[in-house]
């Protein structure tokens, strides 16, 4: 049964950055659902995935240096611990991940021909599909069973996840690997990072939810590695029940543990969550509305799809926040979904008498405050919502 715990309100599209700002710009009712049975976390309203990943698709997995050095990373692990003959990538995005393998021994799917185009044009095949079982059956009588395939941040963007592990688990050799990442329930719930939540994130997986599930496609959790992208993520490694040549790691059962004692299998936690979220828009909403008071000047930093939620979950406008500024092409001189609010293109003097930038790509807070020294030098500060809202020039 799926029980609803948190109403972020009206929310557009949040990867739809539209090139005017539109009072009317269609909106939906973002809700968040707990199912009692799988423990599954998930969107109660589900937008046709045709409306969000299409030819104009924004996100850039490459856009950023601490997604490429995670993806270069994996992909020597993969090289040395599992040597595939063939590595398919469902959301294959902008290449990041498959420009570290040779051309002959990578399958991408993407969606998103803007994207698919930028990979096929280096030489990489590039189904521009979206994945879904008959896609499976299709590359099964092409390319015959694959020995691994991995997706990151994507597998929880599509609605029907029956369908999704139905496919996965057809196309998978006997001993074939499964590798997964998507961002971790467990460090929402922490972070109170409420911002997880959009039309296109509509599961949010903990250990404990994607165990329940994989099951019935005869897929277990062998490995877990706890991540720092996306705010939190975990990558599963999964494997097929009866290949019993790969033993199940403690790490798993110990993952499970740490979610339960947390409560992530009891409704109780996530009501108690919602009541977080409430304070965390109103202690932001407050801190913004003190320096507009203070006549300081502020602007966001990083356009994303979680800013997205936050300034239209707590009405924040062009008064609070000036602009954003992105390195994004596709985002430039575009609006922030559902807000007058311009994003304008990141440059080295982009910050230079600005008092505070509220950070909307907090998750590389790292990132950022490496390449911003000499904003924190000349005293100016970083705002976040992350755990709680706040502003600081240290991390
Ligand atoms: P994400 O949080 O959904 O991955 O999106 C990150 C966004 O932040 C993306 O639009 C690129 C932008 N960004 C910058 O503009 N400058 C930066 O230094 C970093 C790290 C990201």
């Amino acid at each position: 049964m799926n029980k609803k715990f948190l109403d972020l309100g009206y929310q557009p599209l949040a990867n739809v950055y539209p090139k005017r700002y539109k009072l009317n710009q269609i909106k939906y009712k973002l809700k968040i659902q707990f199912n009692t049975n799988t423990k599954m976390v998930s969107i109660s309203k589900r937008i046709p995935s045709k409306k969000m990943f299409n030819s104009s698709y924004p996100y850039r997995s490459s856009m950023s240096y601490t997604m490429k050095k995670s993806f270069k990373n994996l992909s020597n692990e993969i090289k040395k611990r599992f040597c595939p003959k063939i590595l398919l990538e469902i959301g294959s995005n902008d290449g990041a991940l498959i420009a570290n393998f040779n051309k002959e021994n990578v399958i991408g799917i993407e969606p998103c021909s803007n994207l698919a185009k930028i990979t096929e044009k280096k030489g990489y095949l590039t189904y521009r599909k979206y994945w879904n079982y008959r896609l499976a059956n299709e590359l099964k009588n092409k390319h015959g069973e694959i020995d691994l395939i991995y997706s990151a941040n994507t597998l929880t963007h599509i609605s029907n996840l029956n369908d999704v592990f139905k496919a996965i688990s057809l196309l998978l050799s006997r001993d074939g690997i499964l590798i997964i990442e998507d961002p971790s329930l467990l460090e929402c719930i922490k972070k109170i990072s409420y911002d997880q939540f959009y039309n296109e994130h509509i599961y949010l997986f903990s250990v404990i939810s994607v165990r329940n599930f994989i099951k019935k496609f005869n897929l277990e959790i062998f490995d877990l590695k706890n991540l720092e992208t996306h705010g939190g993520s975990i990558r599963y490694y999964i494997k097929k029940i009866n290949n019993k040549n790969i033993k199940v790691k403690n790490i798993v059962n110990k993952q499970i543990l740490i979610e339960r004692k947390f409560g992530l299998d009891k409704f109780v936690t996530f009501k108690k969550f919602a009541k977080k979220v409430e304070l965390s828009k109103k202690k932001l909403l407050n801190i913004l509305e003190k320096l507009k008071e203070k006549k300081m000047s502020v602007i966001g930093y990083g356009a994303t799809a979680k800013a997205v939620t936050i300034l239209n979950y707590c009405n924040i406008n062009e008064d609070l926040i000036k602009n954003f500024v992105d390195t994004t092409p596709e985002k430039i001189n575009r609006y922030m979904p559902g807000k007058n609010i311009k994003i304008i293109k990141y440059k080295k003097n982009s910050l230079i008498k600005k008092d505070y930038v509220f950070l909307g790509a907090w998750n590389f807070k790292r990132e950022i405050f490496d390449k911003e020294k000499k904003f924190l030098k000349k005293g100016g500060k970083f705002i976040t919502h992350i755990p709680s809202p706040k502003y600081f020039n240290k991390i």
